[in-house]
């Protein structure tokens, strides 16, 4: 482990990029971007994902880039120490509480499901499914509060134990492997699905741009797809932007991660709709896609189970890598602002945020509610629909007026790399970025 005046530092680029895509890699890009696609003209929803990406998403990751390492803080500790006026503090707190404490209180739940259809998928899932049978499957399990907390911990212990290891030694060395060995998997998978008979419907269905089906909504979609995607507004990347070194050049580094993530998200859907066309399946989105319809369309081919076996070691990797940045939050803001050590600050932040998700996971099987909604669709309305975007126009506002010159002179290194669109990331980050994201606040307000 490196370090820096006592903070820990990625030991390499690759491992900071590695950590960084790992985090934006996750379950939204494997269930909800193929699907949003295929419903919003194909090629034609990709090709404004990938105009919003690079005018909208790499402004904001951008600029939590700089905010991190400027203070070398957590994500409110970073406020702290940047912010004449102790409001902006809130910015931070939003992101902390959003990223740190209730996305992970419910995103354990799910990646513990996908470790039970990992081990269900070798051990009798194919032959309930092949009948038709896996919404049952789902229904039961999630009707059995007692074994999704289960899965949940396991989930969460595996997370704790790589967090406490450290920046280098745990986080970075764990995504170095993860994301490779995720992009072999969905590889597989994709070779597979192609070359079904019939894959080709789904091909058709995934990609044929058709402008029409291109709406006001499918805008929106693609922004909020966008800043789930990348992890933006929940403090993540504030907190690893921490971690880097002032040589670090930032523009090239944010452009490296918006790619890969754009990429598992497009290729996904190769291995998902060419699949569930050629087994004459109708194509859903989410849980159901994924836990559902997917475990039927496994049990149709030859070595199915194994398959099966393998798409939820991709998803428990993509889920794992995202868990790790959201609990790295929590711990270096417990680490910084309280002067506990790592070891202590994983386990007590993790212990925590665990006993935070068990209303979500009781909330699965009926109860409890809050506002006419599951306790777990609450915490996940509530942190993504509001938390996240007030957290990202606080950002922009912070970066292009508060902190505007000092934010030039962090992404340019004091001027040492150039950055020939700076002029542009500028006007994106005052106007642009702040106004798009107003409007997916008062489009997505829950209340
Ligand atoms: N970016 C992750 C995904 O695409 C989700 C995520 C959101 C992870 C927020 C961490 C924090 O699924």
């Amino acid at each position: 482990m490196s370090s820096s005046g006592g903070r820990e530092q990625w030991g390499s680029r690759l491992g900071f990029i590695m950590a960084a895509a790992g985090s934006a890699v996750g379950l939204g890009n494997v269930w909800r971007f193929p699907y949003l696609v295929g419903m919003n003209g194909g090629a034609a929803f990709v090709i404004v994902y990938i105009f919003l990406a690079i005018t909208v998403g790499i402004t904001v990751m951008l600029a939590e880039f700089c905010i991190g390492r400027a203070s070398q803080r957590n994500a409110v500790g970073a406020f702290k120490v940047l912010a004449k006026n102790p409001g902006w503090q809130l910015v931070g707190w939003l992101g902390l509480l959003a990223g740190g404490f209730i996305i992970l209180s419910y995103y354990g739940i799910i990646a513990g499901w996908t470790i039970k259809y990992m081990i269900h998928s070798l051990s009798g899932l194919m032959p309930i499914a092949a009948e038709g049978g896996s919404g049952d499957v789902l229904g039961a399990f999630l009707g059995n509060t007692k074994l999704v907390v289960f899965y949940q911990v396991i989930a969460m212990l595996i997370t704790i134990v790589i967090v406490a290891s450290g920046i280098g030694g745990g986080i970075e060395r764990a995504c170095k492997v993860m994301m490779p060995a995720l992009f072999i998997l969905l590889l597989i998978l994709i070779v597979r699905s192609v070359t079904l008979p019939g894959a080709g419907a789904g091909l058709d269905f995934y990609l044929r741009p058709d402008f029409s089906k291109l709406t006001g909504k499918s805008i929106l979609d693609a922004l909020g797809q966008q800043f789930f995607s990348l992890s933006l507004g929940m403090g993540i990347m504030i907190t690893y932007g921490s971690y880097l070194k002032k040589s670090e050049r930032l523009p090239s580094a944010g452009i490296t991660i918006l790619c890969i993530d754009t990429s598992i998200a497009f290729l996904a859907g190769f291995a998902i709709f060419p699949a569930v066309f050629a087994m004459g399946i109708e194509p859903g989105a989410g849980v159901g896609l994924t836990f559902v319809t997917l475990p039927g369309v496994f049990a149709k081919m030859p070595m199915g189970g194994f398959f099966s076996f393998a798409f939820f070691l991709l998803l428990f990797f993509a889920a794992l890598t995202s868990m790790m940045s959201l609990l790295e939050v929590a711990v270096s803001f417990i680490m910084d602002e309280f002067h506990i050590k790592r070891k202590a600050a994983t386990w007590g932040g993790g212990i925590l945020i665990t006993l935070l998700g068990l209303p979500s996971a009781m909330s699965l099987a009926g109860e409890p509610k809050l506002l006419g909604m599951d306790f777990f669709d609450f915490m996940d309305v509530l942190s993504n629909n509001v938390m996240m975007p007030l957290c990202a126009v606080g950002i922009c506002l912070f970066a292009g007026w508060a902190w505007a010159d000092s934010a030039r002179r962090e992404v340019t290194n004091d001027g040492l790399v150039s950055f020939g669109m700076i002029g542009l990331w500028t006007i994106a980050l005052k106007f642009f970025a702040p106004i798009m994201i107003a409007i997916i606040l008062v489009n997505g307000w829950p209340f």
